[in-house]
């Protein structure tokens, strides 16, 4: 706080000052309020070492309230510990491989990882001595097969992107643990309020917040969660590299959350309704929906998410960009968008988009053609998204 004084300055000097406090009792306000400072003033030696010791506030990139309040509300909604709050997803991903990662180490991933994670291990993991094997993860005989006695890392998403196939994550964290190694899951495309990592064993759950889990398509945000054990060193390195959220996404996305709950009921309920008609329609090769019985992963996904199967699809539509581009201009409901995870249904070409930079035979090892595309499910109403979605396949494609 600034030292309040009855003294007059000159008006520039008292300029600095005035109106710097608020005198009227403000102690709860009903929605959090931002707190956009840099720094919290402190009155001598004593008070700072007190904030030292009680963990209060002293500058943004240590900590900060909307921060806290965040890293909360990731403890509660992914039943961790701890938490950090990091300024993207990709930044809570690299935060994390590098807090647990030395030269030497290997560290074995599913190989249908988002692309840029893919480029953290390739380009910049690879540079510092850790080598990355990629396998498929809904195959534990591959996984088992590719692990070293220098493994010290298995990393994986809850649900693949865009392939939407489900890994069985309790079994991946208990051979991860029988071989000492972590394991991290991604668990961008789910939350917490469908899966929680955590309880099946995962050491830490990453979560690209700018998506499901804000909801609003207006803030770029990340989070790591796990044991406090876990956590203080990636904390120690984010305050080095400077990863973490400001004050204004932190409050746009505890805010958005608060909803979470509905939006993804919503959102699962959209994208099994879609799934299902869109695989009975004749000009559309193949649907990817962990709802679908054909599914690989079907009755995991049931036990695992209890009955509901979230919100992204994939589709396989035959490889003519005319025909595409025509069905992307009739659908009057989901627009294109390099996003996922908001109230209104959007799609993503990953060809185009996430997988831009992986070379084609590799993306088509993973099953990404050039004729699919990724939707990701809003919360409009059901019938009017499936009809607005089979008009325009029928329209572009008759
Ligand atoms: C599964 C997954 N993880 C991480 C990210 C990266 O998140 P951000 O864009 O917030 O850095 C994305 C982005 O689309 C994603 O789909």
């Amino acid at each position: 706080m600034f030292k309040e004084t009855d003294k007059k300055f000159s008006f520039g000097t008292d300029l600095l000052s005035k109106g710097a406090y608020v005198r009227e009792p403000h102690d709860n306000p009903e929605a959090l309020p931002i707190f956009m400072t840099t720094a919290f003033n402190v009155e001598d030696l004593d008070d700072l070492q007190h904030r030292y010791d009680t963990k209060g506030f002293c500058y943004n990139r240590n900590r900060n309230p909307n921060r806290s309040a965040l890293i909360e509300l990731m403890n509660y909604v992914e039943n961790g510990e701890n938490s950090i709050c990091c300024s993207s997803g990709m930044a809570a991903i690299s935060t994390a491989v590098i807090s647990l990662t030395k030269a030497g180490d290997h560290i074995l991933s599913d190989k249908t990882l988002y692309g840029e994670t893919i480029e953290i291990f390739n380009n910049i993991l690879e540079k510092y001595g850790v080598e990355t094997t990629f396998v498929d993860f809904t195959d534990m005989d591959q996984v088992k097969s590719n692990i070293k006695p220098n493994t010290k890392l298995l990393y994986t998403e809850t649900m693949s992107n865009p392939m939407i196939t489900v890994p069985d994550i309790k079994a991946i964290a208990d051979f991860a643990h029988e071989n000492n190694a972590y394991l991290i899951v991604d668990n961008t495309f789910v939350t917490g309020a469908l899966f929680k990592p955590l309880d099946y064993g995962a050491d830490l759950v990453v979560n690209s917040l700018t998506k499901f889990a804000n909801g609003h398509s207006d803030a770029v945000c990340g989070s790591v969660t796990g044991s406090n054990e876990l956590i203080q060193p990636a904390y120690n390195l984010q305050v080095l590299i400077g990863s973490q959220a400001d004050p204004f996404s932190s409050f746009l996305v505890q805010r958005g959350m608060r909803t979470l709950h509905l939006r993804i009921k919503q959102q699962c309920k959209n994208a099994a309704a879609l799934a299902l008609a869109l695989s009975e329609n004749p000009h559309v090769i193949k649907v990817n929906h962990p709802s679908l019985k054909n599914h690989p992963q079907h009755e995991l996904a049931t036990a695992m998410f209890k009955g509901q199967y979230g919100g992204m699809l994939s589709i396989e539509l035959p490889e003519d960009r005319e025909k595409m581009n025509k069905f992307m201009r009739e659908l009057n409901l989901a627009h294109y968008a390099m996003t996922l995870g908001g109230y209104r249904t959007t799609l993503s070409y990953p060809v185009m988009s996430s997988h831009y930079d992986v070379p084609r035979e590799k993306r088509l090892e993973m099953g990404i053609s050039d004729g699919l595309l990724r939707i990701s499910c809003g919360i409009e109403n059901t019938e009017d998204l499936v009809n607005d979605f089979l008009n325009a396949i029928n329209q572009a494609y008759a």
